[in-house]
């Protein structure tokens, strides 16, 4: 892999070599795990984690609910590579820094990435607790200024200056994420079929990602916003990655489970001024509670919901190595 020969990949890998036993290098596909999702690795057979900090040019992480190591393991006998906790550039992470693993993910051999995060919710047709794949992104950091985490010079002369993003997200890893999908319905995995299911129940929604770069989540009307603008879920990780293996050339699907409703409603909604007239007339008016949306929750939403996700990507593993 070309970005082998740049430091501290070499040394990277080199510590890799020492660390992980040979049956298990190289992973043919990586999985990113994201927040409350680490037990994602529960599939893995034979597990060696190996902690971010003994790999060079590994950043510290700070979120709580991510664990700071990669876990090499087997799915069936497909080695594979788990992130388990990744970095955000709202830590305060230099976007090359966000991006590192994901490299040496693609020097060690990596060819097809799921990854994994918790969004939230745009569009209201999803409850929380759904799985969203994701088809497309809207990257508003990306678009102006220098946000984009290909931006400088490329690490390699073998990498594209400009990296098309129309075919980023595989139609074939999404086909077999959508097939497992079908297939753990069918055996129970996703409980009851709802009565209004259409015909074959796939129990995923296809939508779009709308990258932002947090620590805040939205205002409502930036809620709106991103909904008009054809997003389906909105979140703060994953797009720096996909575009880190697109320049590799690595094929990637992602997976985000909504863990909380995005608080748009209307303008009607967040304006106060009709309360206040309300209460100089002395006119009786329902109290509004204030909603609003708490790391924990997105982090127990993503405890509930581990296992089915869990089986979601074992089971698009399994498919991947037999095509
Ligand atoms: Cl509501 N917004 C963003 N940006 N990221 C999230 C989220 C919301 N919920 C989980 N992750």
């Amino acid at each position: 892999a070309p970005s082998a020969t740049v430091p501290p990949f070499a040394a990277a890998l080199a510590a890799l070599a020492q660390l992980v036993p040979p049956h298990l290098l190289p992973p043919r596909v990586g999985i990113v795990c994201g927040s409350g999702l680490s037990t994602l690795a529960a599939s893995l057979q034979g597990v060696v984690e190996v902690p971010y900090d003994r790999i060079p040019g590994f950043a510290k992480n700070t979120v709580q609910g991510h664990r700071s190591a990669l876990a090499f393991g087997l799915i069936g006998d497909v080695p594979v590579v788990a992130m388990l906790g990744r970095f955000h550039p709202y830590e305060g992470h230099p976007l090359s820094a966000v991006v590192y693993p994901i490299r040496l993910l693609a020097a060690l051999g990596v060819k097809d990435l799921l990854i994994t995060n918790a969004a939230g919710g745009l569009n209201p047709d999803y409850a929380v607790g759904s799985i969203v794949l994701i088809a497309d992104h809207l990257a508003l950091p990306n678009l102006a200024g220098p946000l984009n985490a290909l931006f400088g010079p490329t690490l390699s002369p073998d990498y594209p200056r400009f990296v098309p993003l129309s075919d980023a997200y595989s139609r074939r890893l999404r086909k077999a994420v959508l097939r497992s999908a079908y297939e753990l319905a069918q055996e129970g995995v996703f409980g009851t079929r709802p009565a209004d299911a259409t015909e074959p129940w796939i129990p995923l929604h296809e939508g779009t990602y709308a990258y932002v770069s947090g620590p805040t989540y939205e205002t409502p009307a930036e809620g709106r916003f991103l909904r008009a603008a054809g997003a389906d879920v909105v979140g703060m990780s994953t797009v720096p990655e996909v575009l880190a293996a697109r320049e590799a050339g690595v094929s990637v699907a992602v997976l985000s489970l909504v863990t909380n409703a995005v608080v748009a409603g209307s303008k009607a909604d967040t304006f106060v001024c009709r309360e206040v007239e309300d209460e100089i007339l002395g006119r009786v008016q329902e109290k509004k509670a204030q909603e609003t949306v708490s790391h924990e929750e997105v982090l127990q939403v993503g405890r509930e919901k581990a296992e089915v996700m869990r089986q979601l990507i074992a089971r698009t593993v399994a498919k991947l190595v037999m095509e």
